[in-house]
């Protein structure tokens, strides 16, 4: 099982590292500052957007409670890439990106509270009634923007890349995005604070794609798993349009 879950890891490493082998062009108007990031859960969504980072030139701790299980990985990546436990990730990362199963976010709650307060925190969960069971039922109550930042206090959510598979993202964001037909795809994000949003667009943009702010983090659900905004491989102005927030 472990060494199932480590051959994965190595080859999405090794397919990011494939599709961004070709000279990325200079996006310098657009790129954030290159900063830490730290990804909490290195599996199909945290190895993939966080590889992407990588590749444009951030410092990215993943993090998994075997961190060694990630060395093929980091091994990948190269020097910029570094294993770590989730709190080692959360010190090193001036920036968060949550990736993990939803069932888990009352185990960051008890056990990562206290260092994420503060931090921006990209958050790219969502929870599917088989897999997040009570979790589930509760962003079906509250929303999705208000359960994460319920399980993540303190922290300064920004929902992010959570609205399409990785495997999309792994095809659209190669190269800076610049390879995708028609023009970079849309990221949807939403978020309370606006120095967060600012630090996610800049991130989601390093990641090759374009951000689209769609509101504050109670927005999130405009795009939520199972919403209509979910799922849309579009550019930014075709997501403002399907998601009627005008030009
Ligand atoms: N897969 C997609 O295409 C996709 C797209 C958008 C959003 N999402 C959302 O992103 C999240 C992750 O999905 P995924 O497909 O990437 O899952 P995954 O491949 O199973 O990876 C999840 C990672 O979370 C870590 N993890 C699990 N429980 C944890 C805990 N209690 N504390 C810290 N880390 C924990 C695991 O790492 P260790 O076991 O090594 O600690 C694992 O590598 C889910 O909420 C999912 O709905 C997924």
């Amino acid at each position: 099982m472990r060494s199932d879950r480590t051959t994965r890891r190595a080859a999405l490493a090794l397919a990011a590292v494939l599709m961004t082998a070709t000279a990325m062009p200079a996006l310098a108007q657009e790129s954030a500052k290159k900063i830490r990031i730290g990804v909490i859960g290195a599996g199909n969504i945290g190895g993939t957007i966080g590889g992407l980072w990588v590749k444009d030139g951030h410092e990215v701790m993943f993090a998994s409670r075997h961190p060694e299980t990630l060395a093929p990985m980091i091994a990948e990546l190269g020097p910029k890439a570094k294993a770590g436990t989730p709190e080692e990730a959360i010190k090193f990362g001036e920036a968060v990106f949550v990736a993990v199963p939803y069932k888990a976010y009352p185990d960051l709650a008890k056990d990562l509270a206290t260092s994420l307060s503060g931090k921006v925190v990209l958050d790219a969960g969502n929870a599917t009634q088989k897999r997040d069971g009570a979790l589930y039922d509760e962003v079906q109550a509250n929303g999705i923007g208000a359960t994460s930042a319920k399980y993540l206090p303190g922290a300064k959510v920004v929902r992010a890349f959570n609205a399409a598979n990785y495997k999309v993202f792994a095809k659209a964001g190669a190269n800076g995005g610049q390879d995708r037909p028609g023009g970079r795809m849309a990221i949807p994000i939403a978020g309370d604070d606006p120095a967060a949003l600012k630090v996610a667009e800049g991130l989601v943009r390093d990641a090759g794609f374009d951000p689209v702010v769609v509101g504050p983090l109670k927005d999130a659900d405009k795009f939520a798993m199972g919403s209509p905004g979910f799922g849309h491989e579009a550019t930014a102005p075709e997501l403002r349009e399907k998601l009627g927030l005008g030009k």
